[in-house]
């Protein structure tokens, strides 16, 4: 059992909501602090703190003020925002990482960094990426989490700090909504089926990314952060898997429970990120080092997606 007070940085995101109230279900609503640039209604009930990840001196604030002993940084411009705003997507990137493991260095604090499969780029292998191999990403996304994943190690190598990380495929969830990334497409169309929409997708019907559903993502994290720290034996990021598809297979799959939805497709910028990222990631590592394994899958996800969205419309 962890008895320490936890900070989450950027807690009203897609991942922050939803692991935010699994580590409150597990920890205690008052060991976890929640934290953003403004506090928003979808926010589950508990202590809640404004925080710029940039701001290094309230970060220190918040740190003393609660006892803070981990920190899980969610905090990112994702992958299609930041190609429109690459200057401004480093700085919050970079920024935020480095306040981090500063005051990680500072407080000796035991911290989560949230990689991609954006790491990759388009000389990495794409059909069962394996964790070693060219990375040279050719967004700023990418460049930011592997520079993030390569000061991670720094800092555990040299201050000995305690971070840990996972390359996230796209999340799909049904509680919250994605914010700016390539792989958002696959929650927005389980949004249209349900409202008996029609959908256009952004990608083209055969693109091939690897994905996961949140209760993978969010079993993913704390069976790191809980693992003993002697397997964890990468301090640079994971790779991790949880499914493969296109939109023409996820279409597919939703039109088993809607027969009647229709997917039409206009690829635009984001096409061009898509096809320098893998099709399906080899996370041996994972498996191995601390016993990873996915519990669920296209099909298994999109009747519980469905299920759930239909629930939430309803109310
Ligand atoms: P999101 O965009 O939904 O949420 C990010 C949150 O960070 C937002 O609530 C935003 O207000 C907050 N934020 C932005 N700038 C900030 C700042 N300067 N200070 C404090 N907070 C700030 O992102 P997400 O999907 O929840 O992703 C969380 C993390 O996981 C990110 O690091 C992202 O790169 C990584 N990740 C996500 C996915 C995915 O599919 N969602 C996949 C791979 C990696
Ligand atoms: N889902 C994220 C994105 O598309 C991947 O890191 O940006």
């Amino acid at each position: 059992m962890n008895n320490e007070k936890i900070l989450i940085i950027g807690a009203n995101g897609q991942i922050g909501t939803v692991l935010t109230q699994a580590l409150r279900d597990l920890y205690g609503q008052d060991q976890v602090i929640a934290s953003d640039l403004a506090a928003v209604p979808t926010m589950p009930a508990g202590p809640f703190e404004t925080l710029d990840v940039l701001n290094a001196v309230r970060l220190g604030e918040i740190v003393r003020q609660y006892g803070i002993g981990q920190v899980y940084h969610l905090a990112a411009i994702l992958s299609a925002k930041g190609e429109q705003h690459p200057k401004w997507a480093w700085e919050i990137n970079m920024g935020g990482v480095f306040n981090v493991l500063e005051a990680a260095r500072e407080y000796r604090l035991k911290v989560f960094f949230p990689s991609s499969i954006a790491s990759f780029g388009p000389f990495a292998e794409r059909q069962n990426t394996p964790q070693h191999g060219p990375l040279e990403p050719t967004t700023v996304y990418g460049i930011s989490k592997v520079a993030g994943e390569l000061w991670s190690q720094y800092y555990h190598l040299r201050y000995g700090v305690d971070v840990r990380s996972l390359r996230y495929p796209g999340i799909i969830s049904y509680q919250s909504m994605p914010g700016g990334g390539t792989t958002d497409y696959a929650v927005d169309i389980y949004h249209k089926a349900v409202l008996k929409e029609d959908f256009t997708c952004f990608l083209s019907a055969g693109t091939r990314l690897p994905m996961m559903y949140m209760d993978d993502a969010v079993r993913a994290t704390l069976s790191l952060m809980d693992a003993p720290a002697e397997k964890v034996k990468l301090r640079t990021s994971y790779n991790l898997a949880g499914m493969s598809f296109t939109p023409a297979e996820i279409a597919a799959e939703i039109q088993k429970h809607y027969p009647e939805f229709r997917v039409s497709y206009q690829p635009d910028f984001r096409q061009a990120i898509a096809d320098s990222w893998p099709e399906s990631i080899d996370d041996a590592d994972a498996r191995n080092d601390w016993g990873w394994a996915p519990q669920f899958d296209l099909a298994s996800m999109t009747a519980e997606m469905l299920s759930r969205l239909k629930e939430k419309y309803a109310r």
